[in-house]
């Protein structure tokens, strides 16, 4: 773990515009830098650099983020990694955080299982071309199924001598460590003879398997000769968890985002042959069903993916496989056949790369509708198979999180198998309720897990992080999710301001800002916030208050000095120039007019910005999360009429603050009582009829206390922060 005095340190020294140049030509606009979306592809840049936030964001696919973030996004890379990714740029050290025993035995562990495979490969890579036997058997296997020079490169491909003991005798020279090659199954242990070792990978060319940032977790060999197993794999260890990984993946992750749509084949000669066909966003998941953990690699670049099969029986069932669980991850699927006996390595040799990407483009079909399509064909006469294939579209269709996108399948299926609409909706409505119960149970017992592991181990895990659900959906576990979301918004933007000061009961005044204010809010009313990743977010806002209080100390002694400086400077300009008495005095007022203007704005630009700077780089990835988008969505203030008025504009600031939050606050609260009220009327509307009336008098009574309240909620807001002095 790397200690919290080293993270600040590394994401003080990530600068935004040096760490995006990296990757993206940028040009100066103003006080901005704009530049050509690297997450997406575009002619017109619609990418933008703030420097002054250190922040960068994309109006178009709304990707970006802190420099952390950004390279998490851009590389794939855990928090983690994309901590020491920066470290490495700025040259910063980092001292990892005194670790348990455990800990450190576990990372030592991973480590020098790491360190073992990377030796292995690059030595195979190696004895692919330096040695006789790679150039002969190896490399001529791969030139004689067409792979190309520039693709062994890419995917490092090897070879592994044929002796029995190239590697093992080179692992001691070389003075490895024999027990973790061993773990890592590049060398066996002779069961007959323990303590002598031979190489697993024998005679057999070599593809490294890498994971999203580039480290070979593993190792495929194929056999030449004609053996029993067509491919040995590396086993499963620490850094090996067959069900996570893809294979491709490094190579493919920035292709897939720039395309936006991932295609999904079989094997490790399927990906390279697609690869020299021109399209390299392709990834296997290695003759195995997809896993979540897979899905949710994919689902970090794109929503698009479309699987490759090959057109026989096999192929179709295997691309029915796995589809529902594609469907609830909302990914956009579609499948393409390729012609019987064929897979996309062989399709690749006897196409044209045009020819082949024409193919794809024709062929590719949603896989909703091939499902649907396939089953139809498998009919025939009989009823029971038909009510089978109904029902197992109808399943894929509950999976489908989205309304509108489930009725515009619902009518195509009706259609497609002769059955009424209204027959197939209230089917998968019903089979919907059921999905969205396992759902919740997975969520709920996932969000715990989550919680629980982000106390004890800040570094987010890959495959867990949750997208941000949309729509319907959430609202309906959430019912005040918009509210929520518009108030934990402001206080990303305005929450360390000052809002108001408030009176206590001894007479004594504070001043709370505007996180507080919210909070004071809406305990009154016995509420919180409830979507968690907008409670933790919240909460983390009100923490940073002392932080603020001591930070802000410092940062006005740093800016005592600053004013002192620029105010000398400019006196002693001033006196150098040629001036009479008269012009100097007026020269001077307008020098300290100048200089204390400057100080009031950095002293406001300081809180303004307090809350996204802590928090656009937290570990958390929901707090990361909830701040970026929160600072993505910002509408800025109009540049042309900023221009010219700087003080205008904290002024426009805080009178919008000053608006804005109250007003989330109100709508949130209002649509509080609208719900209880509505529930109220619910339970008169059962009771009517049935109860005592002094009862129903008394739900009535109810109502309208609640409709009174509801009517008064502005005033009495506006009471409470009328008065008050902003600072
Ligand atoms: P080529 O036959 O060389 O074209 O390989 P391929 O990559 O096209 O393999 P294929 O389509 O036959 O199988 C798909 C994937 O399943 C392979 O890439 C391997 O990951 C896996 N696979 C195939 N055969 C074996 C095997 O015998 N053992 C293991 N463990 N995996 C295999
Ligand atoms: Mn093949």
């Amino acid at each position: 773990m790397i200690d919290k005095a080293t993270v600040q340190k590394i994401t003080d020294a990530a600068d935004i515009v040096e760490v995006v140049s990296d990757y993206v030509h940028l040009i100066k606009r103003g006080r901005n830098y704009v530049g050509l979306c690297p997450f997406h592809n575009e002619k017109t840049p619609s990418f933008s650099v703030n420097s002054v936030r250190n922040f960068c964001y994309c109006f178009s696919c709304k990707k970006g983020g802190s420099p952390v973030n950004f390279i998490m996004e851009k590389e794939g890379l855990t928090y983690h990694d994309a901590l020491l990714h920066l470290a490495s740029k700025y040259n910063i050290k980092v001292e990892e955080k005194e670790l348990s025993d455990d800990e450190r035995r576990q990372l030592n562990e991973r480590e020098s299982l790491l360190v073992a495979n990377e030796w292995a490969a690059s030595r195979m890579e190696k004895d692919l071309r330096d040695t006789e036997e790679g150039r002969s058997v190896g490399l001529q296997y791969l030139y004689q199924r067409g792979v190309t020079e520039e693709a062994i490169k890419k995917f490092r491909l090897g070879y592994n001598l044929d002796s029995g003991h190239a590697l093992t005798d080179a692992a001691k020279l070389d003075a490895m460590d024999i027990s973790s090659l061993s773990q890592v199954g590049v060398l066996g242990e002779s069961q007959k003879m323990p303590g002598t070792y031979y190489d697993r990978f024998r005679g057999r060319v070599i593809f490294p398997v890498l994971n999203a940032s580039g480290k070979v977790v593993a190792l495929g060999g194929r056999d030449l000769k004609g053996g029993m197993a067509k491919y040995i794999n590396s086993p499963e260890s620490a850094i090996y968890k067959k069900s996570n990984e893809l294979y491709g993946i490094f190579q493919a992750k920035s292709e897939i985002a720039k395309q936006d749509c991932c295609y999904l084949v079989e094997g490790y000669m399927d990906v390279i042959g697609m690869w020299q066909a021109g399209m390299e966003n392709v990834v296997a998941s290695s003759g195995t069903a997809l896993t979540d953990g897979q899905i949710a690699m994919i689902h970090r670049f794109t929503d698009n993916i479309t699987l490759i099969y090959d057109g026989d029986a096999a192929g179709i069932k295997a691309s029915l496989r796995g589809i529902d669980m594609l469907l609830a991850h909302k990914m956009n699927v579609k499948v393409l056949l390729l012609p019987d006996g064929h897979d996309p390595d062989s399709f690749a040799r006897a196409n044209t790369p045009e020819n082949f990407r024409k193919y794809v483009q024709e062929h590719a079909t949603d896989i909703i509708r091939f499902k649907a399509q396939v089953l139809l064909k498998d009919i025939g006469n009989d009823p029971q198979r038909r009510v089978n294939a109904i029902q197992s579209v109808v399943q894929s269709l509950a999976h489908i999180p989205d309304k509108v996108k489930r009725n515009v399948y619902v009518q195509e299926c009706s259609r497609i198998l002769g059955v009424s609409e209204e027959v197939i909706e209230s089917a998968v409505e019903k089979s919907r309720s059921d999905v969205m119960e396992q759902q919740r149970h997975q969520r709920q017992s996932g969000e715990i897990d989550r919680m629980k592991q982000d106390e004890q181990n800040p570094q987010p895990d890959l495959n867990k992080q949750l997208r941000p659900s949309k729509g319907r959906e959430i609202t309906e576990m959430y019912p005040f999710y918009p509210f929520e979301r518009n108030v934990v918004y402001q206080c990303v933007r305005y929450g360390i301001l000052d809002f108001c000061e408030v009176e206590f009961d001894d007479g004594t005044t504070d001043m709370i800002n505007v996180a507080e204010f919210v909070a004071e809010e809406i305990q009154d009313d016995e509420i919180w916030f409830t979507f968690p990743a907008f409670a933790k977010t919240f909460n983390r806002i009100l923490d940073l208050k002392e932080e603020f209080l001591n930070d802000r100390v410092a940062f006005n002694v740093n800016l005592e000095k600053e004013k002192k400086e620029l105010l000398k400077s400019g006196y002693d300009e001033i006196a150098s120039k040629n001036m009479s008495m008269e012009e100097i005095r007026r020269a001077e007022r307008m020098l300290d007019e100048r200089v204390n203007d400057e100080m009031a704005k950095r002293r406001f630009e300081f809180a303004r910005y307090f809350v996204e700077q802590k928090l656009s780089s937290h570990h958390d990835d929901d707090v990361r999360r909830t701040v970026t988008e929160a600072m993505n969505e910002e509408q800025p203030l109009s540049n042309i009429y900023l221009r010219n008025n700087p003080v205008s504009e904290r002024k426009m600031e805080l009178d919008r603050m000053r608006m804005l939050v109250p007003r989330g606050v109100l709508e949130w609260k209002n649509e509080l009582l609208n719900q209880r009220i509505r529930a109220k009327m619910k339970q008169l509307d059962s009771l009517l009829g049935h109860a005592e009336p002094a009862e129903q008098q008394n739900i009535i009574l109810e109502i309208q206390a609640l409709m009174e309240k509801r009517g008064q909620l502005g005033k009495v807001m506006g009471d409470r922060t009328i008065g008050t002095k902003i600072k």
